[in-house]
């Protein structure tokens, strides 16, 4: 992979290891539980996570079904190393926690994590190589032109019918949210975050070929309000 800028993921101030616990304090269960229930992981089925970060989301997903193939990428070898670990400890309880034949089964299996950037996942994985294609808080980090790539990217990976599932700040739609917001514009800056505040995803979503682009959810945090689109490649 050639080396490329990117937005850390706790933006541009705080290290990395503070990712978890300040995400844990804001909502993450309840929005990312929302999240799996629209991806809806099937056995069998094919799921990139892009900009995995510290993996929370691809390992909720091999939770809720373990025989989805699930992959993680994200360009930030230190959060791809920390997913990693918490894959393996992971493992470590599921498999203390089944006991019989299924016990070493459920040891080992897990998401694979991939290095590289959100605007190449179809050439990494290959086109229409996966069912699902989902992403939660990349896009916000983001300039215009990178969001457009990703997403094209997201829809060339995909397989005709597959589903798209995106996470992320969007419209924020009363003072209270766009006052919260400015903590996340603080850590990434306004130029590449305003965007999602002015509700520009959708618009996005459908400029890359995406159909049925609806917003599901809008989930009030300290730090804004997030929005999880749903859309299909036709
Ligand atoms: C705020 S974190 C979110 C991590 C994770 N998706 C989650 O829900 O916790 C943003 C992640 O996006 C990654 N990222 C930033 N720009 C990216 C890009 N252009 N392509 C792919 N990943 C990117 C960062 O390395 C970081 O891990």
């Amino acid at each position: 992979m050639t080396e490329r800028v990117f937005t850390p993921a706790t933006g541009r101030f705080a290290p990395t290891w503070l990712y978890d616990p300040v995400a844990a304090l804001l909502r993450e269960r309840l929005w990312r539980g929302l999240l799996a229930m629209h991806i809806a992981p099937r056995p069998g089925d094919d799921i990139v996570d892009v900009g995995c970060g510290t993996g929370s989301l691809a390992l909720l997903l091999h939770r809720v079904e373990p025989e989805a193939r699930i992959v993680g990428v994200d360009p930030d070898p230190g959060v791809l190393a920390i997913g990693r670990r918490k894959a393996a400890r992971a493992a470590g309880i599921a498999a203390r926690q089944t006991s019989g034949p299924d016990a070493r089964a459920g040891a080992g299996t897990g998401p694979r994590w991939q290095a590289g950037m959100g605007d190449e996942v179809d050439e990494i994985l290959g086109a229409e190589a996966v069912d699902t294609a989902v992403s939660s808080l990349v896009l916000h980090q983001c300039p215009v032109e990178m969001k457009r790539a990703v997403l094209a990217s997201m829809h060339k990976v995909l397989r005709p019918g597959g589903k798209l599932v995106i996470a992320d700040y969007g419209l924020q739609r009363t003072r209270r949210m766009r006052l919260a917001f400015r903590v996340v514009q603080l850590a990434d800056g306004t130029e590449d975050t305003q965007p999602n505040a002015d509700g520009i995803l959708p618009r996005l979503i459908s400029d890359a070929g995406f159909t049925g682009v609806r917003e599901a959810e809008v989930i009030s945090t300290l730090t804004g309000s997030l929005s999880v689109y749903v859309a299909r490649r036709a």
